[in-house]
């Protein structure tokens, strides 16, 4: 794992982005990789669910019905109040230290959102408000490990500066296990249209354009793992993902 200082906070950067967030990236809405994180989560019936860095409340959204409550937790205002309606509860905080007493959740949940915060403090206050014999199901973007991490946290960082950590496979897993027991991971792979990824309207023109410099002039190690295909003036990348499943 690869840490770095903070260039922008997170929620300058995603006040920008709340109003085209949801079409930002295919992963967000994707239906399938919101099923295994539901289905990863456990049995749901009379539980409470806290989802971390709730953001437009995409996979709060999908536990809506089959757990008794869900809360979502952001430090964006601008992101979570569209959440309004996806979610029982919402609560503007960071993750990092959560209003919440010990015990109070049965799951809890965070994707995309672990690489904004400082990892230990957060995975730690995950742990606290969790029940005894309680769940926490994490999905975060990964390099695919080695011969491409350069240059996948390169443009991860060009496209949000709000990024702090940069994941290489086995590192949330590894991260988990020092605060959670019976750790389990899981990869998906989604594939992304480099174009819509960076107009994501809150980073320059010069940003952009890098990035798809960045691109053009990959490591052939990187090309071959992304899958990279040049195609229509537009950019596509197999971008991977991993689904931790975690138990207190
Ligand atoms: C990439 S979005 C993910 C949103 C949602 N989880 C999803 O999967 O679509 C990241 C979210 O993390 C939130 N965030 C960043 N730092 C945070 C913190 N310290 N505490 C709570 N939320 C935070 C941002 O405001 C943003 O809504």
């Amino acid at each position: 794992m690869k840490t770095e200082s903070l260039t922008e906070p997170s929620s300058s950067h995603f006040s920008k982005r709340a109003r085209g967030y949801n079409a930002s990236a295919s992963w967000v809405g994707d239906k399938e990789l919101i099923a295994k994180m539901v289905r990863a989560a456990g049995p749901l019936r009379g539980a409470s669910l806290l989802d971390l860095a709730v953001g437009t409340g995409a996979v709060a959204g999908a536990f809506r019905g089959k757990a008794r409550l869900v809360v979502g937790i952001d430090i964006c205002e601008a992101m979570s109040g569209r959440a309004a309606g996806r979610v029982d509860l919402l609560v503007y905080s960071s993750a990092e230290k959560m209003p919440f007493p010990g015990g109070s959740f049965d799951v809890c949940t965070c994707r995309q959102g672990l690489q904004f915060m400082d990892l230990g403090k957060t995975l730690a206050e995950a742990r606290r408000v969790l029940k005894p014999g309680g769940r926490a199901v994490f999905c975060h973007l990964t390099s695919y490990g080695g011969a491409d991490d350069r240059t996948t946290f390169l443009t991860q960082r060009l496209r949000n500066p709000a990024r702090r950590n940069f994941f290489s496979p086995g590192d949330l897993a590894r991260a988990a296990g020092k605060v959670f027991s019976r750790v389990t991971s899981a990869e998906y792979v989604t594939r992304e249209s480099v174009g819509n990824w960076i107009a994501n309207g809150a980073i320059s023109a010069s940003a952009r354009k890098r990035i798809v410099s960045v691109y053009r002039d990959a490591p052939a190690a990187f090309k071959k793992a992304h899958k990279v295909e040049f195609k229509n003036g537009d950019i596509y990348d197999s971008m991977r993902m991993e689904i931790i499943t975690a138990h207190v």
